[in-house]
């Protein structure tokens, strides 16, 4: 039987481009939602990032009956307890925000902040037509640093270093970003769960 095609269920080019190398390696046949000419933007209603990928996977699902993959991810940083977490994408008021306006939202908040930890967190679900799931997370540690650097990647990239390194995930650049990312750790361990459920 040959493996099903895999939807992958974002809007977001950033995360596209990111997930699609790493499917690719995994050897697993996708397409964007671009591609399969399918429409879906689910209010994302979850207090977790597992509910929320959840919430999106099954909305693509339900519009395009294919196995369908939802990222959910965001920063969580230690001096605000946690945030922006799941608000990460409307953190400075809305989706219309530029992602600079974001970056510098958030060095504003952490303006007198000597604690500077911080993480970002994906969650990786999949729902198949069978009502089966598969989900999966990755952590990568890092600190927000006092301004912006490197133009790479998206969201907060550039005021993120990871641990480990001294520049920011934009300034790395996406061959390196790709290796340790939350996104890259929760594909891999999404990769195994998926073998599993598939009895691979
Ligand atoms: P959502 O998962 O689409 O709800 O949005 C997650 C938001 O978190 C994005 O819009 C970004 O602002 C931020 N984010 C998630 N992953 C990354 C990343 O790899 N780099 C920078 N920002 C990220």
């Amino acid at each position: 039987m040959s493996a099903p095609v895999f939807l992958l269920a974002t809007n977001n080019s950033g995360k596209l481009a990111e997930m699609r190398p790493i499917f690719a390696s995994l050897g697993i046949e996708c397409v964007s939602m671009r591609e399969a000419g399918v429409s879906s933007d689910p209010e994302e209603t979850g207090v977790t990032f597992e509910e929320n990928a959840l919430i999106k996977a099954r909305a693509a699902m339900g519009a395009s009956g294919m196995p369908s993959v939802a990222d959910d991810s965001g920063l969580m940083v230690d001096a605000l307890g946690g945030a922006p977490g799941v608000m990460s994408a409307r953190f400075a008021g809305g989706h219309d925000v530029s992602d600079a306006e974001k970056c510098a939202y958030l060095l504003a908040k952490m303006a007198d902040k000597e604690q500077r930890s911080a993480r970002f967190v994906s969650c990786i679900a999949c729902v198949f037509p069978d009502g089966g799931k598969v989900t999966a997370h990755g952590t990568c540690e890092g600190r927000i640093i006092r301004a912006p650097r490197g133009e790479s990647g998206f969201g907060y990239d550039p005021v993120f270093v990871p641990e480990g390194y001294d520049e920011t995930f934009a300034e790395l650049g996406p061959e390196i970003k790709n290796g340790i990312s939350h996104r890259a750790r929760a594909l891999l361990a999404f990769k195994e769960e998926l073998a599993r459920y598939l009895g691979r």
